[in-house]
C-alpha cells in the first residue's frame, strides 16, 4: 500500500524500520495509552515487525502501516485489527511530531483505502476516557461516539469510549 496525503506517505512496513518503530514507541503518551505497543529494545521491535509483516499476508491481519513524512522520516503508524466480526483502527504519532494534525490527516487518507481493501463499511475506534487527543482525532475524522462506559481494555476494566465510522 502507498497512500499519499498532502504531507504524509502511508507505506508498507519493512524490516529496516525496526529502529524507528522502537524509538517512536517509547514516548510517554504511548506508554500511558498503548502500553502493549512499547518496545524497550530494537530486538523486541524487530520481532514484532517480523510478525506484523507475516500477519499482513493473512486474511485477519493485523494490518499496520508506517506513517512517513515526505522526507521519509517515520513518525508513527496506523493499523487495523480484527475483532470477532468487526475491525478496529489504531494509531500512534511519536510525541515530538504531535500537535500538527498528522494523525487526523493520516486517518482521513487511510480509511477509504483500507475499508475498500477489506470490503467493509464500518470500523471501530476504542479510546481510553482520559485520552482526549485521541477523542479529538476521531471526532475530526467523522467517527461517531457510540458508547461511553467501562469495558475491558487490554484485559483490564477501564473507562473508555467506543466510536464508529460508517460509510
Ligand atoms: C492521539 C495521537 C495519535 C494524536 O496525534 P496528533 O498527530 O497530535 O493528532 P492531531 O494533531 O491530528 O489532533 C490532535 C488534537 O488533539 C488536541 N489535543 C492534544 N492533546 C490534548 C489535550 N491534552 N487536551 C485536549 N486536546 C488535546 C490537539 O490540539 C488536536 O486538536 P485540534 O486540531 O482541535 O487542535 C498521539 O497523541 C498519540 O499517538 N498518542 C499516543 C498513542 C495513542 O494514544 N494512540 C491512540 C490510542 S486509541
Amino acid at each position: 500500500m502507498i497512500i499519499e496525503t498532502e504531507r504524509l506517505i502511508i507505506a508498507d512496513l519493512t524490516i529496516d524500520m525496526c529502529v524507528a518503530v522502537q524509538e517512536n514507541s517509547i514516548d510517554e503518551d504511548n506508554k500511558r495509552f498503548v502500553p502493549d505497543e512499547v518496545f524497550e529494545t530494537i530486538e523486541d521491535a524487530r520481532k514484532t515487525v517480523e510478525w506484523l509483516i507475516e500477519s499482513s499476508q493473512c486474511e485477519k491481519g493485523p494490518f499496520l502501516y508506517p506513517i512517513l513524512l515526505k522526507n521519509k522520516t517515520n513518525i508513527g503508524y496506523v493499523q487495523v485489527c480484527s475483532l470477532e466480526n468487526d475491525w478496529e483502527i489504531g494509531y500512534h504519532i511519536a510525541k515530538k511530531y504531535t500537535g500538527n494534525g498528522y494523525a487526523t490527516e493520516a486517518i482521513r487518507g487511510f480509511l477509504p483505502v483500507i475499508m475498500k481493501n477489506l470490503d467493509i463499511n464500518s470500523i471501530y475506534g476504542v479510546v481510553l476516557e482520559e485520552n482526549i487527543a485521541s477523542h479529538k482525532v476521531l471526532d475530526k475524522c467523522n467517527f461517531k461516539l457510540e458508547l461511553v462506559g467501562t469495558e475491558k481494555y487490554q484485559g483490564v476494566d477501564k473507562k473508555l469510549r467506543r466510536y464508529i465510522f460508517n460509510i
